[in-house]
């Protein structure tokens, strides 16, 4: 996302949200009535989106290969176990092989120069479906899911005391604004992650401040995130609205959203022992939010898979928890994407000479 500017953003998650409410069969609340599906964009029709996994996935796959469905294109997996990259072949050679058969590549790679390489030498647009050091997708979908709750986070009275009146916050909550696109409104939040320091962080990090979100990050000293991460971050000027230290309680302190990821990331499996060690005592609870001074109307989201290390059940499976509607805002996160940075995308001819 550090790639995108601010409107690039905000027009994707306005499309999304537009993504969804044409395309998902749900039924009204209060009318009981079904909603009246339309046709989405067809922008992918006659189009191929090679989707290229080095690594497990069920909500990136997912979301991929039922939105470009939805675009009326065809995803074609391509695992690890199936090609000739990495074993036989170069990602550069990959890359100019597939970019010649299909229009778009969904990348989801282990080190991050993987992907770097297949763009420098991919003829046709690729996205990064997660690498060592970004999930871009995983954020535009924990920014739906923040904007569709917009009525749940509420909105101090600036006239009042210094302090928020937390017990009486909820009868000021400004009802919904819908900005234009029909993306509901967000006040500026206090976002608190716990945990590693690893891709999905790494992406709120050069987006969140840019978005008038503060955020408050807790790590392990030897777990911070690393100098490619930070140079992105302090160009884009996010670094002046990022607390950054070791305790856990410290970081949640006036938050309004907890959110933390795996203490072991995938490819990570043999250095288990010794992160359980040193992230021991960053599990999300109640009783850390509660003791750290966290909005008592905290939010909690995760992009999953998720396991109890990192949060107690009694968080995961709580009310607080946006876990599950933001793992369904992949798809529509993803559907955006593909349709504007693939589907409208202008495909350079691949050069005559090489
Ligand atoms: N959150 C996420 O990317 O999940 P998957 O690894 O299952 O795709
Ligand atoms: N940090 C995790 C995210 C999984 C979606 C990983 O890279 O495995």
């Amino acid at each position: 996302l550090a790639d995108l500017s601010v409107p690039q953003i905000r027009g994707l998650l306005s499309h999304s949200l537009h993504c969804k409410q044409i395309s998902k069969p749900w039924l009204e609340p209060q009318s009981g009535k079904k909603q009246q599906l339309r046709m989405p964009s067809q922008s992918l029709f006659n189009k191929t989106v090679a989707l290229l996994f080095s690594k497990r996935s069920t909500r990136t796959r997912l979301a991929s290969e039922t939105s470009v469905a939805l675009l009326g294109g065809r995803a074609l997996f391509l695992g690890s176990e199936d090609i000739q990259l990495g074993v036989n072949e170069t990602p550069r050679d990959t890359a100019r092989v597939i970019g010649g058969m299909a229009e778009g590549i969904f990348a989801r790679v282990g080190d991050h120069a993987e992907i770097e390489e297949l763009a420098k030498y991919s003829p046709v647009p690729v996205l990064n479906a997660l690498s060592s050091l970004w999930h871009p997708t995983q954020i535009l979908a924990d920014l739906l899911t923040l904007h569709e709750n917009a009525h749940l986070f509420a909105i101090p009275d600036l006239n009042a005391s210094a302090e928020p009146d937390y017990k009486n916050m909820k009868s000021s909550i400004k009802t919904r604004t819908r900005a234009k696109g029909g993306l509901p409104e967000l006040r500026p939040l206090t976002v608190a992650y716990v945990g590693d320091s690893a891709n999905v962080l790494h992406d709120m990090l050069v987006t969140y401040p840019r978005l008038g979100h503060s955020m408050r990050v807790a790590s392990p000293p030897k777990y911070r995130a690393p100098p490619e991460v930070w140079k992105r971050v302090e160009e884009l000027g996010c670094d002046k609205d990022i607390w950054w230290g070791e305790d856990p309680k410290e970081a949640v302190k006036g938050a309004d959203v907890v959110v933390t990821d795996t203490w072991i990331s995938m490819g990570q499996e043999a250095e288990k022992a010794q992160r359980l060690r040193d992230f021991h005592g960053y599990q999300v609870t109640e009783a850390l939010c509660r003791e750290g001074g966290a909005n008592p109307d905290w939010k909690f989201m995760h992009c999953l898979p998720r396991k109890q290390d990192e949060v107690d059940d009694e968080v995961f499976y709580g009310p607080r928890s946006l876990v599950f509607p933001e793992a369904d805002n992949r798809k529509w996160t993803t559907m955006a994407v593909f349709d504007m940075f693939i589907g409208k995308w202008f495909i350079d001819p691949i050069p005559e000479k090489e």
